[in-house]
């Protein structure tokens, strides 16, 4: 029987860099993947394939739209939707390879079939009808999740589709109706709008991208139904009839009232993700779930079972791959007798669309909420040179600061390129930095970064430009 000092089931971006970390803390490691490739969610339905559809469909918006009024004329683009679906899958597999190679590089046993915890030190690795057993010293959960299902509407991924349908259907459906004002619904509900459908969200909630700043999420409705999406805010979605030519989706008020019925071609249900804990054998092996059906921790990410660990989606907080990640690395460390720590006050999310959503530490509401006394200090794209210069003035830098000590308590942006100028936020907020610190750092010229030295001098009521 092969024996580990630690085993990770699951190979998404949390499971397999925790395996990098312990094997780099010179434990041996074992990798338990279910799934044909490595790399979870992110890499196979999720981050990756999203982002590569993301950046192909704006450039056949961008040759279409944007380069005649900077004097590249082209013909009109004409879209080849297998060939940009073939480039989405390089990207996949480019990235699954990689991580193959991470799992070489380091010594990593990658154990192919779905992991079941037998008890404390046993897993139970089982593929077309063998199982083995394995021993090990600890074991980490970083089994991630699986898509939200709504009652009564069953996904058959050709019409009526997940995030994994929608990121290869096979023609530009007319009509796309879309469930949820998440970042799964806003981000491909821009891919098939700007590759040719007409967008309806129905969102339950009266604002869309709920926990993101408010005001940011304001404008970028705004900016959104400017590029044609519709909003149907505070509705719910109570069924979906199919007949030979059109979905037929029942709408009611969130509040209750009339329904209506919209007609449409497909319908996405992108209302979040449930962790994935099924075939594990938790109950059965003594590991304890929360009230949501998440993996219970504690400060240290342990389970209630001795030496097993969980991390990344199973567990509670933001369903991100960074999260994930980082987690993965502070539980290895903690398995090896370090300090294993995860700063959860600051972690950046980003929404990839044209113009980006970046935001990291706490929002305005959030602030209120506390009774915390804060500045705010905001600079608008539009009076940034560079993006005067391209033409891409959508969007506002926002910080939020103590209003007695200057620290950065929370950084917003939207507009191009958001996800990268977060960071600076991020290193800032790591070491406790206040508006006046980023507001006397050197910014390059002419950047979109500078935007956000403008907002934070902009706190202290001394933006240059503005
Ligand atoms: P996962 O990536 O879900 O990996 C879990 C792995 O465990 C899977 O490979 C699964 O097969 C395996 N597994 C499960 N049970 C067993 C078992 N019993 N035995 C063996 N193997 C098992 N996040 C971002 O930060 N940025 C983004 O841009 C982003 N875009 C996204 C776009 C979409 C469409 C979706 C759906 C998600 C996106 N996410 C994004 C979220 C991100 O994918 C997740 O937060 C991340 O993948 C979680 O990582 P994880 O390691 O916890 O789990
Ligand atoms: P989400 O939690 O971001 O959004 C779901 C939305 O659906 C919410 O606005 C919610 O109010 C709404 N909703 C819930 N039930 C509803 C109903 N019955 N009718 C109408 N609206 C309803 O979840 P989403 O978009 O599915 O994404 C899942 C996860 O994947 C998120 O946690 C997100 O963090 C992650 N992800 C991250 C990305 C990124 O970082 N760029 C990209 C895509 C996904």
């Amino acid at each position: 029987m092969a024996t580990y000092d630690l085993v990770v089931i699951g190979t998404g971006p949390g499971g397999y860099v925790c395996a990098v970390r312990a094997s780099q803390l010179g434990m041996k490691v074992a990798v338990v993947e279910k799934n044909a490739t490595l790399g979870g969610t992110c890499l196979n339905v999720g981050c990756m394939p999203s982002k590569a559809l993301l950046h192909a469909s704006e450039m056949f918006e961008e040759a279409g739209h944007s380069f005649a009024k900077m004097g590249v004329s082209v013909p009109a683009p004409k879209l080849d939707l297998p060939a940009m679906m073939n480039f989405k899958q390089q990207g996949i597999d480019g990235n699954v390879k990689g991580v193959e190679f991470l799992m070489k590089k380091n010594k990593i046993d990658v154990l192919k079939g779905a992991g079941k915890i037998l008890g404390i030190g046993k897993v139970e690795v089982s593929a077309d009808g063998k199982s083995q057993v394995v021993e090990t010293k600890n074991i980490v959960i970083a089994t991630g999740s699986d898509i939200a299902r709504l009652k009564g509407i069953e996904i058959d991924e050709k019409r009526i589709v997940s995030s994994t349908g929608a990121l290869s259907l096979e023609k530009v459906p007319g009509r796309l109706l879309v469930i949820g004002a998440g970042v799964i619904g806003l981000e491909l509900g821009s891919v098939w709008r700007r590759l040719g459908s007409e967008v309806m969200v129905v969102e339950f909630l009266d604002r869309i991208l709920p926990g993101m700043d408010g005001e940011i999420a304001k404008q970028f409705q705004r900016i959104l139904e400017k590029q044609g999406f519709a909003f149907k805010l505070g509705s719910k979605v109570t069924g979906v009839e199919a007949n030979s030519k059109a979905l037929l989706a029942k709408i009611e008020p969130a509040a209750g009232g009339a329904a209506e019925t919209i007609e449409a071609d497909v319908v996405l249900v992108c209302i979040g993700r449930a962790p994935y804990t099924d075939g594990l054998g938790l109950k059965e092996a003594g590991v304890a779930l929360d009230a949501r059906g998440r993996v219970q921790i504690d400060p240290h990410f342990a389970t209630s079972l001795k030496g097993v660990y969980a991390i990344g989606d199973v567990v509670a907080g933001p369903m991100l791959a960074h999260k994930a990640e980082d987690e993965g690395v502070a539980v290895a460390e903690i398995i090896a007798g370090q300090a294993g720590h995860v700063n959860y006050d600051v972690i950046p999310g980003v929404v990839y669309t044209t113009p980006e959503v970046s935001s990291v530490g706490k929002t305005e509401e959030e602030l209120k909420q506390a009774g915390t006394a804060y500045t705010v200090g905001k600079f608008p794209f539009t009076a940034n040179g560079r993006s005067k210069v391209n033409q891409t003035t959508e969007g506002f830098v926002k910080v939020l600061a103590d209003a007695k000590t200057d620290r950065v308590l929370g950084v917003h942006i939207i507009g191009r390129e958001a996800g990268e100028m977060i960071h600076e936020a991020c290193v800032l907020m790591e070491f406790g930095g206040s508006a006046e610190d980023l507001a006397r750092t050197c910014h390059a010229h002419p950047t979109r970064s500078e935007a956000v030295k403008e907002a934070a001098l902009a706190v202290g009521k001394r933006a240059i430009h503005m």
